[in-house]
């Protein structure tokens, strides 16, 4: 096999397609694009793997109960996932599907492997099943047939399973797994993931079982299909059939039977993976099943796992049955895609689940970058605007409050450099914070205004440190916030910064840049706080012109309906087609803006607050005979206003 010297492979978990994707998945696909950039800098060759995880029980049920088959309902969330990954800048290579016909391919290839080294065997298996989870749950031997435990990792009921299946003798591997980690510290970050797993091996492991008989969606067992392939085996091969593994061998004369190629040349390039990165709640796949499945078919192991806690919502795992689900889109809305990159990474502590709220974000966004790195920018550029200082060269000679401020960097690189290597996110960003902060007092200190006015020559040096310092937060940051920081780079003259060398160039401590100055639009703009937003309002209400007669309001015909049918309108990217009952007032037609955050299935069957003589209006040639109301919830999505109870269809709102 190639020696690999200059490639790095990083993945995310797949998704599981039966949602649009919230704030917890971009959480783990950004962090895999700020490591893939983080590694450009280095001059690495970077290979990025994001996708969708697509078979198994929970996806079939979910399309039955919409009435939909599989695809056909997965391919409806697919455009969701891409676009909230375009919106972030999520630079992904490949985006695999496991119903690609590649990876089923490459799947079964493996399988074959496994069967072929002597590692998996047939027979009856029974026990318990968490559906949500696609997890065997070991160990409850004890409970009565009918009445599953609730499953250990998310609580939910279990069903239990007795069928024919396909063991893979995990528990051959213990001792080799035991080996790996003693061996590799490293294997797992941060650290003390590592003593969860080393336990957990430590205490026995049985064999899993790889196959269902009693599951119809999924990859065909290779010669027996009358099973399918465990979803989570399946879905663990994505990491090297993206990569083509177990491909038909094309290359092969016409005249040759076609072989299986198992190792094709992009494998050979990219395997082993330099990092998986994955949530707390999928270690025990990645860091005990994966590696003993991978140790079975002779192949390297991924060099590492990062684990990352959970983005919780009042204290709660965001997910979509408990309804508390951030839609990463409003949030882009709102705020823009880069200062909600900085707020997730250095919010959120990697090694620990993390809270999140509105008021974080946008104090984050006021305070770190608006005030602090934002306002320094405009700062030094508007100054030296002032005094006609468009070209700054290095000077001859430093002050010693500059030279002060370039030793500060340079300390500043390493630490980031080194909290980077442990994926130490929010320690990296606080510690770069801290150096924003010494360039700003330094700024301040030199009263550059001063110096302007009266020696021209300390003005620009004072301006060349600044921009030195700059320089670096930008080209550190960049991983986290690339266009943001092309702007700022752009601002003091550096159109193309070479990938390849930049830290190892940062770290020489050469001051010996000239920059050319030039104005741009604010970098970061305050949001919009709920004070300001209460300011405005009462400021309206003082207004005499603001107030309506009550025969105004009678006016308006505000009536309850219940949504019975809803449908996207084609060529629309915002409208939702409504067929509204009435009651005596019978079915209207009623379009809403609405398609961005509602899925039909989402508002069948609820009732909301309408208003019916608003002038019928044909947009995108469809008709609207009313208007649903809607309010903002804190995340900007448009909840449906509707009555605490159910009331007949047509009452009026008095
Ligand atoms: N399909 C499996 C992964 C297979 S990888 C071979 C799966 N999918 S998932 O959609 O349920 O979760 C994918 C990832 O999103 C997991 O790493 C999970 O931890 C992460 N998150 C889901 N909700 C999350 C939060 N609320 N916060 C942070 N990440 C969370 O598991």
């Amino acid at each position: 096999m190639a020696t690999k010297k200059n490639t790095f492979y990083v993945t995310t978990p797949i998704y599981y397609a039966t949602a649009k994707p919230h704030l917890g998945s971009l959480y783990s696909t950004l962090l895999a694009d700020v490591v893939a950039r983080w590694n450009t800098l280095y001059g690495k060759d970077v290979f990025f793997l994001t996708g969708t995880d697509e078979h198994g029980q929970k996806i079939a049920q979910a399309a039955e109960r919409v009435g939909k088959l599989p695809k056909e309902f997965l391919d409806g969330f697919i455009p969701s996932f891409k676009t909230v990954w375009k919106d972030y800048d999520i630079g992904y290579n490949q985006f695999i599907r496991t119903t690609d016909a590649y990876h089923i391919a490459g799947a079964q290839a493996f399988i074959k492997t496994l069967i072929e080294k002597g590692d998996v065997y047939k027979a009856a298996y029974e026990g318990w099943y968490c559906t949500p989870c696609e997890t065997f749950i070991a160990g409850q031997d004890d409970y009565k047939k009918d009445q599953g435990p609730p499953c250990p990792s998310c609580q939910r009921t279990t069903i239990v399973v007795s069928e024919e299946t396909y063991f893979f003798k995990l528990s051959a591997y213990q001792d080799r797994l035991l080996k790996l980690y003693k061996e590799n510290p490293d294997f797992i970050a941060p650290k003390e993931r590592l003593n969860e797993v080393i336990s957990f091996v430590s205490s026995g492991l049985k064999d899993l079982s790889i196959s269902r008989t009693t599951v119809d969606w999924g990859v065909p067992f290779p010669d027996d299909p009358k099973h399918t392939v465990y979803v989570w085996v399946e879905a663990l091969c994505n990491y090297i059939t993206a990569l083509g593994y177990g491909q038909p061998n094309t290359k092969l004369g016409s005249s040759q039977q076609p072989s299986l190629n198992l190792l094709s040349e992009e494998f050979e390039k990219w395997w082993p993976a330099n990092l998986h990165i994955i949530g707390k709640d999928i270690v025990r796949f990645h860091a005990v099943y994966w590696p003993a499945m991978l140790m079975a078919a002779q192949l390297p192991l991924p060099k590492r796992l990062l684990v990352h806690g959970w983005i919780k919502v009042d204290k709660q795992k965001m997910s979509k049955s408990l309804g508390n689900v951030v839609d990463p889109m409003v949030l882009c809305d709102r705020y823009g895609a880069e200062p909600v990159r900085y707020y997730l990474l250095r919010q959120m502590p990697i090694n620990q689940d993390g809270d999140f709220s509105i008021t974080d974000v946008e104090q984050r966004i006021e305070s770190d970058l608006a005030n602090d790195l934002g306002n320094l920018l405009n700062r030094m550029v508007s100054l030296a605007q002032q005094y006609n200082v468009r070209e700054v060269p290095a000077p001859q000679v430093w002050s010693k409050q500059s030279l002060t401020l370039r030793s500060d960097c340079r300390n500043m690189v390493e630490d980031f450099e080194n909290y980077m290597a442990d994926y130490m996110f929010h320690m990296a960003l606080a510690r770069l914070w801290k150096f924003i902060n010494q360039v700003n007092a330094y700024f301040h200190g030199q009263e550059p205004w001063k110096l302007a006015k009266k020696d021209k020559e300390e003005f620009i040096q004072v301006l060349s440190s600044t921009c030195h310092g700059l320089y670096a937060i930008a080209l550190l940051l960049w991983s986290v916030m690339p266009n943001k920081m092309e702007q700022l780079l752009a601002s003091i003259g550096i159109q193309n910064f070479c990938e390849g060398s930049v830290i190892s160039h940062l770290k020489k401590e050469e001051w010996d840049k000239k920059f050319m100055l030039k104005k741009i639009p604010t970098l970061f703009e305050k949001p919009i706080t709920a004070e300001e937003m209460k300011e405005t309002i009462e400021k309206k209400q003082s207004d005499e012109s603001a107030y309506i007669s009550i025969n105004d309001l009678t006016k308006l015909e505000l009536r309850v309906g219940t949504i019975i049918q809803c449908e996207e309108i084609p060529d629309s990217t915002k409208l939702l087609k409504l067929a509204v009952d009435f009651g005596s007032f019978g079915q209207r037609q009623i379009l809403s803006g609405i398609k961005k955050w509602y899925q039909p299935n989402d508002l069948v069957g609820k009732q909301a607050v309408f208003i019916i003589n608003l002038k019928p209006r044909k947009m995108l040639g469809v008709i609207s005979e009313g208007m649903v109301f809607t309010a903002e919830d804190d995340n900007g999505k448009p909840q449906i206003v509707t009555v605490t109870e159910s009331v007949p269809n047509g009452s009026q709102l008095r």
